[in-house]
């Protein structure tokens, strides 16, 4: 198994140191653009494997695309982060440039990969790589759902006062500041729902700042995080390379579910080796429906933007 990171910043850092703590492929190789970084990173990383035992062979690449060369999975991390004060959208001009093409040269040298998208604005590079690539609507999966709903899980385990892996939560929708929908009625703490043991201002707070969880991590480091957006990518890749067939909010494609069309955005999947293998219908509620439209709307715009760069 052959894993490829583009990107050697904080997120494709953690994601990669990830991938090699759990084992989760023989080969793993780091890419960027930046001489020397993805070496560094590779070496560094190499030098954990005995403090954490592991085998993954960790190589970096500057920008040379063949040692990518038969890649199982690749994970696009590439592009500027988020600063202060910006949203993820203001990203898209720099950042849909440097997707498509890494998309390009990544599929050049790997045509079967699976290719899972981190970078933001997130469900709009989802939808440009897929088109761009012309790639089965399975093989093309945007990480966002995932990361957004362990937010959600930490936010309610801290009101709640309880351990966040006995919380089930989930969230849909964009992966915006103003388009996440975090399923209040659904989360539930050991099969009861949460609502029993919050009010309900408690739990609209709670989904509040899941929406703004990036943002406000933003604000405190000055750029955008790292370590749950990398173990959230790597959770993804865990579920494809060892076809766990587990249910994530993930962007993908749609063609009629959720009433939505011609668009990527996060609804519940299972994921396996072949990557998206089935989308779950959650069976929104009138209001929730209504959000997910809205938050659809968003992205279409967001989309939208594409045509005139
Ligand atoms: C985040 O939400 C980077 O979009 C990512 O932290």
């Amino acid at each position: 198994m052959k894993i490829t990171v583009v990107g050697a910043g904080a997120v494709g850092a953690t994601c990669a140191d990830n991938i090699a703590r759990k084992e989760l492929c023989n080969e793993l190789v780091i890419l960027d653009i930046k001489e020397g970084v993805a070496e560094g990173k590779a070496m560094d990383l190499m030098q954990t494997a005995t403090l954490l035992g592991f085998d993954t062979r960790i190589t970096g690449s500057t920008n040379d695309y063949a040692k990518t060369a038969g890649t199982d999975v690749a994970v696009i991390t590439s592009g500027i982060p988020r600063k202060p004060g910006m949203t993820r959208e203001e990203l898209i001009g720099i950042n849909a440039g440097i997707v498509k093409s890494v998309t390009e040269n990544i599929l050049q040298h790997s045509p079967d990969a699976i290719i899972v998208v981190i970078s933001n604005p997130m469900d709009t590079m989802t939808y440009l790589a897929l088109k761009s690539s012309g790639l089965p609507k399975n093989r093309i999966i945007g990480m966002g759902g995932i990361l957004d709903s362990s937010r959600f899980k930490y936010f309610l385990s801290t009101a709640m006062g309880c351990p966040a892996t006995d919380l089930q939560a989930v969230v849909v929708g964009g992966h915006g500041d103003t388009t996440m929908i975090p399923l209040a009625r659904l989360a539930t703490y050991q099969g009861t729902p949460v609502s029993n043991y919050l009010d309900a201002e408690t739990l609209k707070k709670v989904v509040a700042d899941t929406m703004v969880g990036g943002a406000t991590l933003t604000g405190l480091l000055g750029t955008s995080a790292w370590y749950a957006p990398g173990a959230a990518g790597a959770a993804l890749v865990e579920a494809i390379v060892r076809d766990e067939k587990k249910m994530f909010p993930c962007c993908v494609f749609l063609e009629g579910e959720y009433g939505q069309n011609d668009i990527c955005i996060g609804v519940p999947v299972v994921i396996g080796r072949s990557g998206i293998e089935k989308i779950i219908d959650y069976k929104l509620n009138e209001e929730e429906q209504a959000a997910f439209n809205k938050s659809a709307d968003a992205v279409r715009s967001m989309n939208a933007a594409l045509e005139n760069l």
